[in-house]
């Protein structure tokens, strides 16, 4: 069943009516959730009339409805990818055998982990979100940021509603705590530490959907390949939701690029202190934030070495990224990958079991999507004919989770003293003073197709309108 019944109180298309019991529950949870929403969700856009895609169909073809909704009537529901016929488990060791429609007694405990962890991220990085809309370089972009934090409360639906369906009273329990954490909470604060991170200001939040969400995508993948249909096929979905993330990162990098490069080429200048004085953002500041967010973001694949990881794989619950179509036995006994250490004051690579590094393999296979966003942002500076380039820096950089926590790594890859690294820190990471200076230029922009002095406009609107069409309407 592709298309979603939206006549119910909680839209979807998992026959929802059909399970009362389930039905009730959702229909418990949802004005907690709604609650959630006013209080932790976007600073003071109750009342606002935002342009937003619904779905309206899980099919890749056109999903997405486009019009004015106010946020709290956002019609957020329950989507599963169409189910594939006779699907089986591909890797571990019960590959070969029908993919899982229910949670296997033994693997209940560890799925429900899983579960958790990934839908505590979703309303996190809506509370860390939540100020932005305040400082919003043009309605383009407040109606962007909009449609990602609607989509990240859908994803907390699409996790909320696995735990009700498969796991009883402690999936109850559980989806009640997902909106009882809070980001940066003394007490009760998200589960991963990237999404305790404040994103204080645009040039932030680029970043933030440009490398985390991106995490989002490794994740999702890796958990769409999952034993437990039922996750895979909520996966799914949410896959073709976050690419819109991912794109509102990318090209509001670049927008910021290419403006700072127009100014520095009108006005012939490259010092870092001109190009401030004429209100944009230097090229090696956004390059500090990039190693800020590459940074924080890798740390969230976890340990180099995992037992956890392992066990994982080989119980079916999450596969690699791409598991299908890479053409080894999917069980990996017996193979080996390279991890990097610090021995001997320097980095060298060891073998260490495959099954162990899977979190390093995921990882590296997050490295080199995300290298290839910063290729396409150093084209824009070359275009304009300036000499500076950006680049990830070392994997080893500014690490707390993994064999690298609390060790002194340069960008490039070098090991380095404590004095060496305090000395340098504020070239590599952003400064207070870089932030401070950042924060001075976000101020509200909201006459439509006007954009903040710092960034470009977009080459084209959203769902083919104008640039100055009203994406949003403030009320
Ligand atoms: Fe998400
Ligand atoms: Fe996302």
């Amino acid at each position: 069943m592709s298309t979603i019944n939206y006549n119910e109180t909680i839209p979807n298309n998992v026959n929802l009516s059909e399970d009362k019991t389930l039905q009730r529950a959702l229909e418990h949870w949802q004005p907690n959730y709604l609650n959630w929403w006013r209080d932790m969700g976007p600073n003071g856009s109750l009342n606002h009339d935002v342009y937003l895609r619904t779905a309206i169909n899980v099919t890749p073809e056109g999903w997405a409805h486009f019009g004015h909704v106010k946020m709290p009537e956002y019609r957020w529901g329950i989507f599963l990818a169409q189910a594939e016929e006779n699907r089986k488990i591909n890797f571990g060791e019960s590959k070969g055998r029908d993919a899982w429609q229910d949670v296997p007694g033994e693997h209940r405990a560890n799925l429900r982990r899983i579960i958790v962890t990934q839908g505590d991220t979703e309303p996190a990085s809506v509370e860390q979100q939540r100020h932005l809309g305040l400082t919003a370089p043009s309605q383009y972009d407040l109606r962007n940021l909009f449609q990602i934090n609607v989509e990240e409360g859908r994803h907390l639906w699409a996790m909320v509603y696995l735990l009700h369906k498969y796991f009883g009273r402690d999936g109850r329990e559980e989806a009640e705590a997902l909106l009882q954490r809070n980001s940066g909470d003394q007490d009760k604060p998200r589960i991963l530490e990237a999404f305790n991170e404040e994103t204080p200001d645009w040039l932030a939040f680029y970043m933030f959907t440009y490398f985390t969400d991106r995490d989002g995508k490794f994740q999702l993948n890796a958990l769409a390949e999952s034993g437990f249909d039922p996750l895979s096929r909520t996966c799914r979905f949410m896959l073709t939701e976050e690419a819109h993330h991912m794109f509102v990162g990318e090209s509001g990098i670049s927008r910021v690029i290419q403006r700072t490069c127009e100014v520095m080429r009108t006005f012939g200048i490259e010092d870092p202190e001109q190009v401030r004085a004429k209100g944009v953002i230097d090229l090696p500041t956004i390059q500090r934030y990039l190693n800020f967010h590459f940074s924080v973001t890798i740390d969230l694949f976890g340990a180099d070495q995992s037992s956890n990881a392992a066990n994982f794989y080989t119980s079916g619950l999450k596969g690699r990224y791409e598991e299908t179509k890479r053409d080894d036995d999917h069980l990996l006994k017996g193979q080996s990958y390279r991890i990097l250490e610090v021995a001997g004051g320097s980095l060298v690579e060891r073998e260490v079991p495959m099954l162990n590094a899977l979190n390093e393999v995921l990882r590296d296979d997050f490295i080199r999507d995300s290298v290839a966003g910063v290729g396409r942002w150093n084209r824009v500076i070359e275009k304009a004919g300036i000499n500076f380039r950006l680049s990830t820096p070392h994997k080893a950089f500014n690490r707390h989770i993994g064999g690298f926590a609390n060790m002194r790594i340069s960008p490039e890859g070098q090991v380095i003293s404590e004095a060496e690294w305090l000395s340098k820190v504020r070239h590599w990471l952003p400064s207070e003073e870089d932030r401070a200076y950042v924060a001075s230029l976000m101020g509200r922009v909201i006459e439509p197709g006007k954009m903040a002095n710092w960034i470009a406009p977009p080459p084209v609107g959203i769902n083919r309108q104008p640039i100055d069409f009203e994406y949003v309407r403030f009320n």
